[in-house]
């Protein structure tokens, strides 16, 4: 059965890793696959939103018209192509793992061999908090948390750092949650502090539940 057209926003998404260069041939990465980010483009995007999903390498595709989807590598590609799109977006949506750093000196010929070699690292921007601070009052943004600790009080503090509208908190001590998996099992925080807690479940049927809780902040 063909969903009805209920969602008429444009919504920019970013997902997977950065890949922060040292030299032509290696990087500093990390193990996010895009799965939660795609999942989310595929099911706003059938519900009638217009989705620019700004991705880092993954391997993915999409097929969904409704989806423009921008490849990037590093952290600050991600960043410029964010800021120039947000002004024209309903809201955002950053499921992206960003690195938070990367290197000072990126070489432009492969490193050789040597006894030891140290890597210096600058931070990358915040795209996060970068839309937070530019985000209009008609405008959403929508944040993910990934913790091992004090997981309910870290995701908190990014909700408020990052002038999101809410938080999506996946814990990593839950199994089959998070990296890699194909189930996630997450909390969503709002504003007014209420949690919603959500059993393990498929990372498409976790973007129908964050697809549901966009629609209620009309
Ligand atoms: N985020 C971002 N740009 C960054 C870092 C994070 O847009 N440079 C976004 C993520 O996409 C996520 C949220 O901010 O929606 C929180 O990311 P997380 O990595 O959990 O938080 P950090 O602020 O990096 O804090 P820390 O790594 O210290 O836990």
């Amino acid at each position: 059965m063909k969903q009805k057209i209920r969602l008429k926003k444009k919504i920019l998404i970013t997902a997977g890793p950065t890949y922060e260069a040292i030299d032509p041939v290696r990087f500093i990465g990390n193990h996010s696959t895009g799965k939660m980010g795609f999942a989310i483009a595929e099911e706003l995007a059938q519900r009638g939103a217009q989705v620019t999903l700004v991705a880092g390498p993954v391997q993915l595709t999409t097929s969904h018209p409704n989806i423009t989807r921008i490849d990037v590598t590093s952290a600050q590609e991600m960043c410029d192509v964010c800021l120039k799109q947000f002004p024209k977006m309903d809201g955002a949506i950053l499921s992206a793992a960003v690195a938070d750093f990367t290197p000072v000196t990126k070489y432009d010929k492969k490193i050789k061999e040597k006894q030891s070699l140290t890597i210096e690292l600058k931070p990358n921007p915040d795209i996060a908090q970068e839309l937070g601070k530019r985000k209009k009052t008609k405008q959403f943004l929508v944040g993910f948390a990934l913790e091992t600790n004090n997981e309910f009080t870290n995701a908190q503090g990014k909700l408020e750092k990052k002038n999101f509208d809410f938080i999506v908190l996946n814990s990593l001590a839950d199994k089959g949650a998070g990296f890699g998996y194909d189930t996630n099992k997450v909390s969503i925080i709002e504003r007014n502090g209420t949690v919603t807690n959500y059993e393990l479940k498929s990372k498409q049927d976790v973007a129908k539940d964050i697809a549901d809780q966009i629609e209620k902040l009309n």
